[in-house]
């Protein structure tokens, strides 16, 4: 019987609040998993950015990253981690890359789902070095009226970036002339127009992560720590069943471990609106409440990949959920198969057996650990980076007494 060592690695940018915890808590877990006849014991480490001979092997099992979307020297390293040393990363890299917003509507548009009206519009600018951009256009761009396209989607509707992100140049147009006004301030960026969910009566985000989802109210006007609101079962079973579903679908569909998915409710039906958030906000400073359920589906799902040795699933895979669009079904039974599908891909059922047996003083040692200065400082760290010095004390007391919120509801 030998002592066998998984290697966890954590590929991060200005992420600092949930590794810190997420290290704390491996720690204190100190896990000895017997497996086939041997025991696993973790070691997580940070990893760095350097040179790289592409034939040295990656020594981790497992590595979770957050730089992938836009720090290619990270990207390129996973991408052969996979390639050549059977690394599983979360998330797939080539997903990450090629599937855009614009993709993730398309997608599930074909798979059934009911995605407000969105078009796609060219770019009003080009820049210099598109050196072929004016004879193009010339010849192949059809002059639009903006008024015709808003006619078609009905008014008001949202003008957003076809790739989408951190709720930049997003703006509701009523009229033809603040259309153009959001057209012509849009520059090179290229614009969906997207009808808009009016009258919604629910705003859900649902934090997918391997099989596990939390749905969390959102307010969308609110300042930035109150967003994600403290509500706890506030949905129905049917409705957070529904949800569950639909993220599960469009994470193993586009193979991202973690990922949330915003959906807007409207007279019973659930709109999705924006699900490519492949890279999903983790910091306490927005989740406060919901932090604690953050770093436990992190710890859960990266010590169950690194144990099983989860085999990273090179290509993606489309056609079974093909399959299922094509039946004559409707798409309550068409979202049952897809998530059937995902319930396979995420090993749902295998995972939930890891947890109950090698995970089960998960929850008590984390109870504990937010209580301590170490989980403390992890919040003021983030603080600190984010507010001013003089808001550090302030914020990083209300977030505290979220989390602590969280343990005296007993942790839901
Ligand atoms: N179709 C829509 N109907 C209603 N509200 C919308 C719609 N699209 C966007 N919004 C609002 O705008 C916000 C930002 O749009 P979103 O698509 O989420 O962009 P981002 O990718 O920047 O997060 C949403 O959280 C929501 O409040
Ligand atoms: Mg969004």
């Amino acid at each position: 019987m030998a002592e066998l060592t998984r290697r966890i690695g954590l590929s991060l940018g200005a992420d600092l609040c949930w590794p810190l915890c997420f290290e704390h808590l491996v720690k204190r877990l100190d896990l000895r998993v017997p497996w086939k006849g041997d025991t696993l014991r973790f070691e997580v480490e940070r990893v760095t950015i350097e040179p790289f001979d592409l034939r040295q092997p990656v020594k981790y099992d497992v590595v979770v990253d957050r730089l992938t979307h836009w720090l290619n020297t990270s990207r390129e390293w996973i991408k052969k981690g996979i390639l050549m040393d059977g690394l599983y990363v979360f998330n797939n890299p080539w997903s990450v890359q090629a599937n855009e917003k614009h993709t993730s509507y398309a997608a599930m548009m074909k798979l059934g789902m009911p995605i407000p009206e969105t078009w796609m519009l060219p770019a009003k600018a080009y820049s210099a070095d598109k050196l072929d951009a004016k004879v193009t256009l010339k010849r192949y761009g059809k002059l639009f009226d903006l008024a015709k396209v808003g006619e078609r989607i009905g008014w008001p509707f949202f003008m957003k970036p076809y790739d989408g992100g951190g709720w930049r140049n997003v703006t509701r147009v009523k009229n033809a002339k603040e259309a153009w006004t959001a057209y012509d301030e849009s520059g090179e960026a290229v614009m969906h127009a997207q009808a808009s969910v009016e009258g919604y009566d629910a705003f859900v985000r649902t934090i997918g992560f391997g099989p596990q989802t939390r749905h969390v109210s959102y307010a969308p006007d609110a300042p930035l720590h109150d967003r994600y609101t403290q509500k706890v079962d506030f949905l129905s079973k049917a409705d957070a069943e529904h949800l569950r579903k639909v993220t599960l679908t469009i994470n193993a569909f586009f193979g991202w471990d973690f990922n949330s998915c915003e959906s807007l409710r409207k007279q019973g039906t659930w709109h999705p609106i924006d699900f490519a958030n492949p890279c999903p906000d983790s910091q306490v400073t927005s989740l406060h409440f919901h932090f604690p359920w953050m770093v436990k589906a992190y710890l859960r799902w990266t010590l169950f990949c690194a144990a099983t040795k989860k085999p990273m699933r090179k290509t993606l895979d489309w056609e079974p959920f093909y399959q299922v669009a094509a039946l004559d079904l409707p798409y309550a039974e068409k979202l049952d198969r897809y998530a059937a599908i995902a319930d396979q891909r995420f090993e749902t059922a295998r995972f939930e057996e890891f947890c109950g047996t090698h995970l089960k003083h998960l929850d008590a040692e984390a109870y504990e650990f937010f209580a301590t200065s170490e989980a403390k400082e992890a919040v003021r760290q983030k603080v600190a980076a984010l507010f001013p010095a003089h808001e550090v004390e302030k914020f990083t007391e209300l977030f505290w007494q979220r989390i602590q919120a969280w343990r005296a509801a007993g942790c839901p």
